[in-house]
């Protein structure tokens, strides 16, 4: 398989005549994470949108693996999977985790036949169940009974089950408790040894061990780099203000049991 990648070219990109991002270029290859940072409002969710061609921009494109998928929800779905703003996933219907996961992986068959065609589909919904850590008793429940670190767990299932090179993520850490951000976290670094993972977020820190890129963003890009130039205190102040902070001493609350 050739190296995952996305490329954002010339993108301009809005809602009826608001521009939310202009003129915006950006190149992302190969396996590891790259991290969306800005205030609220900024455009990640826009920008997250716009790569997987749910929403279709004024102006550029979007190539994916090669493909130039803009404005095609249906191609760039081959290629990547999408983890919905957890805040903003809301469908009025009773569901289950199974059939949330199930019904996705039918979907993508029916489009793509050979995709994953090897499995079993009971098969392959219980593997994708199991790698994200939901508890068996949870599959068959209702997806709104849920915790929110749990119906983050099976969202990324439903992005993971045609096997993607590519995940995009907004916000997975959101409306989860400490532990199981943790837990999320070393889920999506795992997941990054093999996957692009690009992923919104307003707080860097958990996913640093494993994030190779840092895009600092508010409605037009301030830096792009490893995270070691992007994330300095004066480049972050310039886009959150005095809301970052330099925090030398701080209490690290840990899922690990001291006996
Ligand atoms: N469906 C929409 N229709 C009109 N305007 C929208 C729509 N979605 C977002 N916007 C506007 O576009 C701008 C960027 O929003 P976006 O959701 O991309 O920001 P964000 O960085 O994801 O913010 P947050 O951190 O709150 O999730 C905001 O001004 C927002 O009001
Ligand atoms: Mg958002």
């Amino acid at each position: 398989m050739s190296k995952p990648e996305v490329i954002v070219n010339d993108l301009t990109v809005g809602y009826g005549k608001e521009i939310v991002l202009e003129d915006m270029n950006l190149e992302f290859k190969g396996h590891g994470i790259v991290q969306i940072l800005g205030p609220n409002g900024a455009g990640k969710t826009t920008l997250l949108k716009t790569i997987i061609g749910i929403i279709k921009p004024f102006k550029g494109k979007i190539i994916v693996n090669g493909e130039e998928v803009t404005g095609n929800p249906s191609k760039a779905g081959k290629h990547v999977g999408y983890v919905p703003q957890l805040l903003t996933t809301t469908t009025a219907y009773p569901v289950t985790p199974w059939e949330l996961v199930e019904s996705s992986l039918l979907m993508y068959r029916k489009k793509w036949p050979r995709l994953i065609a090897d499995k079993n589909t009971q098969t392959r919904v219980r593997e994708v169940l199991r790698l994200v850590g939901l508890p068996e008793e949870a599959w068959n429940k209702s997806f709104w009974e849920l915790s929110g670190g749990q119906r983050q767990r099976v969202l990324i299932a439903r992005a993971l089950v045609h096997d993607p090179p590519i995940l995009v993520m907004d916000e997975p850490l959101a409306s989860v408790d400490p532990a199981g951000r943790a837990e999320i976290a070393a889920l999506i670094g795992a997941l990054s040894s093999k996957k692009l993972v690009i992923v919104a977020s307003h707080d860097p820190m958990l996913l640093l061990p494993y994030t190779k890129q840092v895009v600092l963003l508010n409605r037009r890009i301030y830096i792009v780099g490893k995270p070691s130039k992007v994330l300095t205190l004066e480049n972050t102040r310039k886009i959150y203000g005095e809301s970052a902070l330099f925090v030398k001493e701080h209490i690290h609350i840990s899922d690990a049991h001291i006996p």
